[in-house]
């Protein structure tokens, strides 16, 4: 893409609607896909853990039985180039040693920081309720989601943001361990075959407030 033809972050940001009718005939590659992913994970996450683990499906075999979890979405399932899941790892602070490696290795660590970074990291999660814990990775998973959401459109995609779906049974159909990892969202991702539904938000008088 070249830099005159790139789509300005506002029209990327403004156009964006949650699209419910792709075209079938789009499939979009797995580099692009990828790449895609790539740049939505770009998106912070608490202490850098990056709990979120992502499955795309884009074979018609794994969409046709993801269908029957998705039955008021399955427009989307039958017409989108592929959907992708979203899920939380409650397992993530396992890579806390990967991730300080990884850091280290790139010259990145701050001045003072050492390999107690990590045990720190792990006992903070280890010590919190399991329901924080979810709650803190679900935040996190959300960053990339929504950042997926404009990635997508920067790559002259469009994305339908899903969570109709069945979370106790996705799971296990994509060989994703429902103990340990949380469906968080579902987005369809394709080219758009009609026109969106426009939506409102509130005024922004009536949600912000400055002290
Ligand atoms: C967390 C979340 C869950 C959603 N779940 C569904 C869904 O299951 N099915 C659907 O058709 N749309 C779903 N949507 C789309 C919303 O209805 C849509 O984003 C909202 O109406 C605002 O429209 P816009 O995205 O076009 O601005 C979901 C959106 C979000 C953010």
């Amino acid at each position: 893409m070249s830099s005159t033809s790139e789509p300005s972050f506002q029209k990327i940001l403004t156009g964006r609607h949650a699209i419910h009718d792709f075209d079938p005939t789009v499939k979009i590659d797995r580099q692009e896909l990828t790449q895609m992913i790539t740049e939505a994970t770009l998106a912070p996450s608490a202490l850098n853990v990056q709990p979120w683990r992502i499955v795309v499906i884009d074979s018609p075999a794994m969409k046709a039985k993801i269908k029957p979890l998705m039955p008021n979405d399955v427009h989307q399932n039958e017409t989108a180039s592929a959907l992708i899941v979203f899920f939380a790892d409650l397992q993530a602070a396992d890579n806390a040693q990967f991730i300080f490696d990884q850091t280290k290795a790139a010259g990145l660590l701050p001045a003072g920081v050492d390999e107690r970074y990590v045990t720190m990291i792990q006992t903070i999660y280890q010590q919190m309720s399991a329901a924080d814990l979810r709650n803190s990775f679900t935040l996190d998973t959300a960053l990339p989601a929504m950042q997926f959401m404009l990635v997508a459109r920067a790559h002259g995609f469009e994305t339908g943001p899903m969570t109709g779906f069945d979370h106790e049974k996705i799971g296990s159909v994509l060989g994703m361990a429902p103990e340990r990892y949380v469906p968080i969202i579902m987005l369809a991702v394709g080219k758009a075959a009609s026109a969106p539904t426009e939506s409102v938000r509130l005024p922004v008088t009536k949600i912000l407030s400055f002290r």
